[in-house]
């Protein structure tokens, strides 16, 4: 298969990308790459694909969302996380359609917050609970045997920078994560979001 991954440069997306390179022709691309694609733009996103062309399989592994406490969260917070997580990824969704093979898939990324929630996480479990009630629901309307899923882990044990914010939540390691994505790739399902948790 050729497989998009959106955010390989990342935590999670490193990973990512080395399972699914293992059996997979891998194109990465973020906003530092070459061709570069900016989620945020449906400008960028169209440029990426007419520069790759068709693809087997796109996968989004990023989303920025602030974290702060309630009462600083201001509605332009929210606003910047539901337009980077929520919309950027949609917006993968929207353009990369026109661009997915027929019976390919999309993978997701969303995050254990959507369930359960951590001090100054407000937004992020906003954004997470949104695109989880999204891709069921994409996924009855997909045609061209089109199938979307998403992955929501926990924290990743390669990202002790957030261990502290999740208190008693036990760590997985990235490539348990990774796993998650191979089974939406490679597999058959479509409109699940598969938790991953310690
Ligand atoms: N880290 C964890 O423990 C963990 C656990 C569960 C879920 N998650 C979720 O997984 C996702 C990724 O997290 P992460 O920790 O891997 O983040 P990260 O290390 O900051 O990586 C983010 C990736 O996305 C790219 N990116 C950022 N904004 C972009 C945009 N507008 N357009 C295109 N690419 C963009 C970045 O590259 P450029 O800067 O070059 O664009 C980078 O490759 C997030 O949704 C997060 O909530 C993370």
């Amino acid at each position: 298969m050729k497989i998009l991954i959106v955010g390989s440069s990342g935590t999670v997306g490193k990973a990512v990308s080395s399972r699914l390179g293992l059996d997979h022709t891998v194109l990465e691309a973020s906003r530092r790459t070459y061709p570069s694609v900016d989620l945020t733009s449906d400008d960028s996103v169209r440029e990426l694909f007419e520069v790759i062309g068709q693809v087997d399989a796109i996968v989004a592994c990023t989303g920025t969302v602030p974290f702060k406490p309630l009462r600083d969260l201001a509605g332009s917070d929210y606003q910047d996380a539901f337009n980077d997580k929520v919309l950027g990824q949609i917006r993968l969704v929207n353009i990369g359609r026109d661009y997915l093979n027929d019976g390919g898939s999309f993978t997701l990324t969303t995050g254990i917050l959507a369930r359960e929630p951590i001090l100054t996480g407000a937004a992020a479990s906003m954004a997470n609970g949104a695109l989880e009630s999204w891709v069921p629901a994409a996924a009855t309307e997909l045609d061209r045997g089109h199938r979307i899923n998403a992955v929501s882990a926990t924290v990743l044990a390669e990202a002790p920078g957030y261990h502290a914010f999740f208190p008693g939540f036990v760590p997985v390691p990235a490539a348990r994560v990774a796993a998650a994505y191979a089974k939406s790739v490679e597999g058959t399902h479509t409109g699940k979001v598969y938790g991953v948790e310690g």
